[in-house]
């Protein structure tokens, strides 16, 4: 099978991008995981990245960026599709008009309930019985382009902020892997 290119951008942990590199290598999966960016060079996820011998890149977002030099990079690289994963800035918005590829994001909620940031915490305050996460395509307003996949868990009594990011995540892992699948079928 012939894969895509595909750009993950991180800011963490990057367990998405783990989880994604492993799908990558099974044969029916449609996309290779190519090139990495993060904003910041503490993100864990770029450990990854050097263990992958993926190229990556950190962007400073303190300064002024080279729109076009992203731009090209991207394209010397043929990635066809940019995957954010737990990256936690907002994508600019020429950037999002000048990429002409997909670009999707996962977001650890039901959407569009939930959206920014400091997801479990609201979801638990606002007395939920059922949340999961969201697969979608980016638009130019936050966590708000069209929705690709969604996974619910319930909510129990016993749940706080921190086994609700485990349960979302462990969910999220299939999410993003099976709407790549989706996307390019
Ligand atoms: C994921 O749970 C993702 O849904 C969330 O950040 C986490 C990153 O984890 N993204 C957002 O909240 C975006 N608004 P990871 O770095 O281990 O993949």
């Amino acid at each position: 099978m012939v894969k895509r290119n595909a750009c993950v951008f991180i800011s963490g942990s990057g367990s998405n991008l783990k989880e994604l590199l492993k799908s990558s290598r099974e044969y029916n999966f449609p996309v290779n995981i190519a090139y990495i960016v993060s904003n910041t060079k503490r993100a864990k996820g770029l450990k990854l990245a050097k263990l992958h011998k993926i190229p990556f890149r950190v962007l400073d977002l303190n300064k002024i960026i080279n729109l076009e030099s992203i731009l090209k990079e991207l394209d010397k690289r043929k990635i066809s599709l940019i995957c954010l994963a737990g990256y936690m800035k907002i994508l600019n918005k020429k950037f999002i008009n000048k990429f002409n590829k997909k670009i999707i994001n996962i977001h650890p909620s039901l959407l569009p309930k939930y959206k920014g940031l400091d997801t479990f915490k609201r979801v638990l305050d606002g007395n939920e019985k059922l949340t999961g996460c969201t697969v979608h395509y980016v638009s130019k307003k936050l966590d708000s382009g069209k929705i690709i996949l969604k996974k619910k868990i319930f909510i129990e009594s016993s749940d706080d902020a921190k086994t609700l990011k485990t349960k979302v995540q462990a969910k999220e892992y299939r999410a993003y892997s099976e709407s790549i699948i989706n996307i390019f079928r």
